[in-house]
């Protein structure tokens, strides 16, 4: 399996991808079709829009994503997908791509589980030493989990209400700022002269869990007094309290948690990962505690194929394949 060829696709969401990755180290290819134009307009994804613009464009990609390679579908070794978890109608159509492929070409299939993909995307580009903590913020995601060995994953704190990503999202519509209003939070945070506090929810002193609604609705009760009030809402003050708010719970946790379980590598990984304070505040603390911090570039940190293939080829090692009446499982546990 040293050169193995894995033909990895992920329609979880609202990105079409397929890649080709070598050995599970090597990007052959990693083509991204982003469906952020057609969901701009709603505020958000819709998920039987998601579907459709998957299945109209899927082939295409795959196409695509094997020209790129270089190779030939007769030199792949697997067909791995994402079986979950995300939108059920946008998985349906990578696995059904999958499985098709699997059948034809008569090479096995294996089913992929989305975080374990952001997770391994570190692998495309870092050493991984175990035990290593990863934290993992998305859209749809908050989580940290603990990787005692090599594809051994063990969840020790996640969200009670919003993801990460999602509450970024939700303050930047308060705020009309587009969807996805990460980015958009983030300028205007690095902006910001002022800054509002706003609470902080750290729960149960020994719990990694994390809690970002009632955040997210301090930020739309500030919104809603100053519209009141008939002040001007100094809205970079507010994004930066909201982030610090976030930052400041994030990172506190995950080091407590690295240090707790002897992790020699914290990994940070997910959408969300592209925030510039995020990375700042994490990549000063892991100075200080002498803590190795690794992050994926931004490409592999969003939604993508290749960080499928890379998280499919520890299971191609270990010949644990996918048959092929599998389904896909919105709430696939990791
Ligand atoms: O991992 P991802 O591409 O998709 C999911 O699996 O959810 O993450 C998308 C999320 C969105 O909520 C987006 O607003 C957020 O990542 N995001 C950011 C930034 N860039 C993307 N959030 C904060 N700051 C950013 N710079
Ligand atoms: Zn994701």
């Amino acid at each position: 399996h040293e050169d193995a060829l894995i033909l990895a696709i992920e329609t979880s969401c609202d990105e079409t991808s397929a890649a080709v990755i070598r050995g599970g180290k090597e990007i052959l290819s990693n083509v991204v079709s982003s469906q952020i134009d057609v969901h701009v307009r709603f505020g958000g994804v819709v998920p039987e829009i998601a579907s459709r613009k998957h299945v109209e464009t899927i082939t295409l990609i795959m196409e695509q994503a094997v020209k790129e390679s270089g190779c030939a579908l007769k030199d792949l070794t697997a067909i791995a997908v994402t079986q979950g978890p995300g939108l059920v109608g946008a998985l349906l159509v990578g696995i059904v791509a999958a499985k098709s492929l699997s059948l034809a070409l008569d090479i096995p299939l294996i089913g992929t589980h989305h975080i374990a993909g952001h997770i391994y995307a570190n692998e495309l580009v870092h050493q991984l030493e175990y035990p290593c903590m990863a934290l993992v913020v998305s859209g749809g995601h908050t989580e940290l989990v603990l990787l005692e060995s090599e594809g051994e994953f063990r969840v020790v704190g996640r969200t009670r209400d919003d993801a990460v990503g999602e509450a970024y999202d939700k303050v930047a519509r308060a705020l009309q700022l587009p969807y996805p209003g990460g980015p958009h939070i983030d300028r205007l945070a690095a902006e910001a002269q002022n800054v509002i506090e706003l609470p902080r929810a750290w729960l149960e002193a020994d719990s990694y869990d994390f809690s970002f609604s009632g955040l997210k609705s301090a930020v739309l009760a500030v919104i809603n007094q100053t519209r009141m009030k008939g002040l001007e809402l100094d809205e970079a003050a507010l994004a930066r309290g909201f982030q610090e708010s976030v930052i400041d719970v994030l990172v506190a946790k995950a080091l407590r948690a690295v240090k707790q379980f002897g992790a020699k590598q914290l990994l940070l990984c997910g959408g969300v990962a592209a925030n510039r304070g995020l990375r700042a505040a994490l990549t000063s603390r892991c100075g200080e505690e002498g803590v190795k911090l690794l992050i994926p570039p931004g490409s592999l940190c969003t939604d993508n194929a290749a960080m499928i293939g890379a998280a499919a080829h520890l299971k191609l090692k270990r010949g644990q394949f996918t048959e092929l009446d599998m389904k896909a499982d919105p709430a696939l546990p990791l």
